[in-house]
């Protein structure tokens, strides 16, 4: 027991007020003194502008920090086909028995359909192998975990990063051992793909990198590569034996139908790559909270899905024994319905709407404001957010001045964006960017 009360008598029930106050006065054994040399660490780049806006007492406050879904009323939304589900499973007095480690088996394999297709050849043949996971940011972690042990260079491999990338990516793969290192992605000039970059990057990269890459709705700068652009790169990356790990955090907020978003995954797929898929249900199902994605590795047959499925399972089970099972009996409740299905793939595209028409209004306001920047790649962009090219001290300014949160590097999560709050965001960007440049 590291600390000792100094008062036993003001832990008594009853104790007087005085003593009551003074149970919070200890002596700390001098084992604890490591803790005096812990520094103060640095708020994380976007969830810590997150709690910045909970802090704010402002009124006219406004959040663009976060990847979450809004309604035009600004509020979060729980999916009518999700509320079904949950109604569902709470009538069916489900238990709350451990998974697997490996997660609910009904649960993955609707995902799985969900992100390589029914009619997916590899999955009907057994070869792919697939865990449940705590939403896309376990999925990587146990990636990168995954690299660290098992590529022929270990923990001495290269994984290449898109610049810019979602931060979060960078302390993910570092922390599982991985050398991180950047590949180029957005041209600041156009605001749209450096594909000679790019190509030229995975060109330089030693045999046997791995590349993340962003399988729809890039985060942070909505630029997706074209159709013929994922060929050109599909076609590079396979020369030269880099491994691919997708991160798929927004099917169907690209183009608001989830099936068109996975057609990346789905090539590299076919294309035979050495192919992991991080796979997160926390924004197209609107269950942030729930933790619930999946990680899954194309393998060779099914004997060798097996060799990796027991491997997934030993990083697994001392990490969080196994997943939590609430947001998977929702997904594959939705999944699992031919009708609940549909509804569910309409409400997803009710929110890719949305949010492009927010896309629409906000250039168009910041024309109104008589902003005389460029501000097309706000249309041409796709997914939640907008990369707007403002720099940090504008985007400082946008929150000291206009109670405006946003991530430093100019990024505005469009589902922030509604018809109340809108003149106010493009007056205040006008009056942050006027006169200066933006971009790069
Ligand atoms: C975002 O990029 O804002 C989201 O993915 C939320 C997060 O965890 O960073």
């Amino acid at each position: 027991m590291l600390f000792l009360s100094v008062n036993v008598l003001s832990l008594q029930a009853g104790a007087p007020p005085a003593h009551r106050a003074s149970r919070h006065a200890v002596v700390r054994a001098a084992a604890a003194d490591y803790l005096k040399e812990i520094e103060q660490g640095p708020p994380d780049a976007i969830l810590g502008i997150a709690a910045n806006f909970r802090a704010s007492t402002a009124e006219n406050k406004v959040n663009v920090a976060v990847g979450a879904y809004r309604t035009n009323e600004g509020v979060p939304w729980v999916l009518p086909s999700v509320r079904e589900a949950e109604q569902r499973i709470l009538a069916a007095g489900k238990n709350k028995e451990y998974a697997p480690i490996e997660g609910l088996g009904d649960f993955v394999g609707h995902a799985m359909e969900f992100a390589y297709g029914k009619d997916c050849a590899a999955l009907k043949e057994g070869r792919i192998a697939a865990v449940q996971t705590l939403s896309g940011t376990g999925a990587c972690r146990i990636a990168g975990e995954f690299y660290s042990r098992f590529l022929p260079r270990g923990t001495a491999t290269e994984v290449y990063l898109p610049d810019p990338t979602w931060g979060n990516h960078v302390p993910i793969m570092g922390n599982a051992g991985l050398q991180v290192k950047r590949y180029r992605y957005l041209n600041r000039k156009t605001n749209g793909l450096d594909i000679d970059g790019l190509l030229a990057d995975v060109e330089a990269a030693p045999d046997g990198s791995v590349f993340l890459l962003h399988a729809c709705a890039h985060n942070p700068t909505g630029v997706d590569p074209s159709d013929a652009q994922w060929g050109a790169i599909s076609k590079a990356i396979l020369a030269k034996g880099h491994h691919v790990l997708m991160d798929c955090a927004y099917q169907g907020f690209a183009s608001g139908d989830a099936e068109a978003d996975a057609s990346a995954i789905r090539r590299f797929l076919d294309d035979g790559h050495s192919l992991l898929l991080a796979q997160s249900f926390a924004k197209n199902f609107g269950l942030y909270g729930e933790r619930v994605g999946t990680l899954s590795v194309a393998c060779a047959d099914a004997a060798e899905k097996e060799r990796v499925m027991s491997q997934l399972k030993l990083i697994i089970r001392p990490m969080y024994s196994s997943p939590p099972i609430h947001g998977a009996l929702i997904v594959s409740e939705v999944l699992g319905d031919a009708a609940l299905s549909k509804q569910y793939y309409g409400e997803c595209a009710s929110m890719a709407a949305r949010i492009n028409e927010m896309r629409t209004l906000l250039r168009e306001r910041l024309e109104a404001a008589g902003s005389e920047h460029d501000w097309r790649h706000i249309t041409d962009q796709i997914g939640m957010f907008a990369f707007t090219g403002m720099d940090a001290a504008m985007c400082d300014r946008l929150t000291d001045e206009h109670n405006i949160f946003l991530t430093r590097d100019g990024r505005i999560s469009v589902a922030g964006v509604n018809s109340g709050n809108v003149d106010y965001i493009a007056a205040a960007v006008h009056d942050v960017t006027k006169g200066k440049s933006i971009g790069a």
